[in-house]
C-alpha cells in the first residue's frame, strides 16, 4: 500500500517511525506546510526534502497513493479527509475526527460517498488493558456492570503555542475522547445522558478547562464517571487512568500495574486484589493499520470507522455542550 502521510509534527513522526518498520507499506510523500516541521523531519528524521508537499492537493497531483495517513491537528482533519476522498482514497485519520461534530457528520457522509474506508486511531482500546477487560466482562466475571469510576491525574500537554494549550476544551476534546471511546468498548455499550462540570487550577497551562467532572448514564441503568486533571503536579495515574468497575459479583480494577478482580463481600470465596493476567495483544499501531488495511481488503467497515467513532465523538461535544449549558444533555441532541 502507498500512502501520503500529512503532518510532520510530533505525533507524524512517531508515525513515520511506526510504519517504516512494516513492509507492506511505503510513504510516497508527505505534506507539511510549516519550515520548522519540515526542516526537524529532513534533518532529524531522514525524510527526503523533495518528498514534502506544501499541500494536499499538491501532493495528489505529483504521486499515486492508495491512502492518506492524517497527523495534522484536529481543526485540520476535515480539510485533509474531504481532499483525500475528492481523490478517492481511504484515509486512517488521527483522533479526534474533528473539533467540530456537525463537521465531523459532514466528514462521515463525504467518505460513504466516496466509497472509500475511514477509521480513526482510537489506540487505546487496542491496549491490552481494554482487550482483557472487555473479554472477562463479556465472560461475566463480575456480573452486570452497573457502575464505572475513571480517575485521571496528569500534567497533560504542555507544549507552549500548541493545540493541546491554547484551544478551548482541548481535555475533553483531544484526550478524552480516548477514555470515551474506551468506555464504549470495554463496556460495549452507548450512554444516553451525560452532565459535566468543567474548570480551571489557578497553577494551570491550558487555556481551555482542563479539569472535569462528568457523569454519563447509560439505557441499561449503568453509570459512568469520570474526573480528570490535567495540570496535576503531582500523583499521576497512567494515560488509561484508574478505572474501577462494580457489578453484582465485584470488582475489576485498573491500577498503574495492572488489572485486579475482588470479590470480597457477600461471597464465600473472597478474592482480594487478584492480578488478571493481559491478554497478549500486538502494538497498538500495528493493530490498527492491519485492521485498516483488512477492511480495505475485504471491504468491510473497519473496527473505529469514522462511521463508529460519531457515537464516541458525541460523548466529548454532548460533555462540553453540558458543561456550556449547565444541564444534562441527551447525546441524541448533540
Ligand atoms: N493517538 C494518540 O495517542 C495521539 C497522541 C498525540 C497526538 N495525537 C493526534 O495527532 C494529531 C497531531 O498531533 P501533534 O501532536 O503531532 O500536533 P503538532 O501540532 O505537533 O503537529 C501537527 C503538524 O501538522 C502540520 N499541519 C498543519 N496544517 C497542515 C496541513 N494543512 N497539512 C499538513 N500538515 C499540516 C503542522 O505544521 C504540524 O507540523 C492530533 O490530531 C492529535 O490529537 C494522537
Amino acid at each position: 500500500m502507498k500512502a501520503i502521510l500529512t503532518g510532520l509534527g510530533g505525533q507524524g513522526l512517531s508515525w513515520l517511525g511506526d510504519i517504516r518498520r512494516r513492509d507492506d507499506v511505503e510513504i510516497v510523500a508527505f505534506v507539511e506546510p510549516f519550515e520548522a516541521s519540515i526542516s526537524r523531519a529532513v534533518e532529524k528524521h531522514g525524510v527526503p526534502r523533495e518528498a514534502i508537499f506544501p499541500s494536499l492537493d499538491e501532493a495528489i497531483k505529483n504521486v499515486q497513493a492508495d491512502f492518506v495517513l492524517d497527523v495534522t491537528p484536529p481543526a485540520v482533519h476535515h480539510e485533509v479527509a474531504f481532499k483525500a476522498f475528492d481523490a478517492g482514497l481511504h484515509v486512517l485519520g488521527e483522533k479526534p475526527l474533528s473539533d467540530n461534530f456537525q463537521i465531523a457528520k459532514d466528514v462521515v457522509l463525504a467518505g460513504q460517498k466516496a466509497g472509500v474506508k475511514h477509521m480513526i486511531t482510537q489506540n487505546y482500546r487496542f491496549g491490552d488493558q481494554p482487550r482483557t477487560t472487555r473479554k472477562v466482562l463479556d465472560e461475566g466475571l463480575i456480573g452486570q456492570p452497573g457502575q464505572a469510576d475513571i480517575r485521571f491525574y496528569m500534567p497533560w500537554a504542555d507544549n507552549p503555542g500548541s493545540h493541546y494549550v491554547t484551544q478551548p476544551f482541548m481535555l475533553i476534546n483531544d484526550m478524552m475522547i480516548h477514555h470515551f471511546d474506551l468506555l464504549r468498548y470495554v463496556l460495549n455499550q452507548d450512554p444516553e445522558t451525560v452532565q459535566a462540570i468543567t474548570w480551571n487550577q489557578p497553577w494551570g497551562w491550558h487555556a481551555g478547562d482542563a479539569a472535569h467532572a462528568i457523569v454519563f448514564k447509560y439505557p441499561s441503568g449503568l453509570v459512568a464517571t469520570h474526573v480528570a486533571l490535567a495540570c496535576d503536579n503531582g500523583h499521576q495515574t497512567t494515560y488509561n487512568g484508574d478505572w474501577h468497575i462494580a457489578g453484582p459479583l465485584g470488582s475489576l480494577d485498573w491500577q498503574k500495574d495492572g488489572t485486579f478482580y475482588w470479590h470480597q463481600h457477600r461471597t464465600d470465596n473472597p478474592v482480594v486484589n487478584q492480578r488478571v493476567e493481559h491478554l497478549p495483544v500486538p502494538p497498538q499501531r500495528t493493530a490498527m493499520v492491519d485492521e485498516f488495511f483488512a477492511a480495505i481488503r475485504e471491504n468491510r467497515e473497519p473496527e473505529c470507522s469514522a462511521q463508529d467513532n460519531l457515537k464516541s465523538l458525541a460523548m466529548v461535544f454532548g460533555a462540553i455542550q453540558s458543561s456550556k449549558e449547565g444541564r444534562v444533555v441527551q447525546l441524541s441532541e448533540v
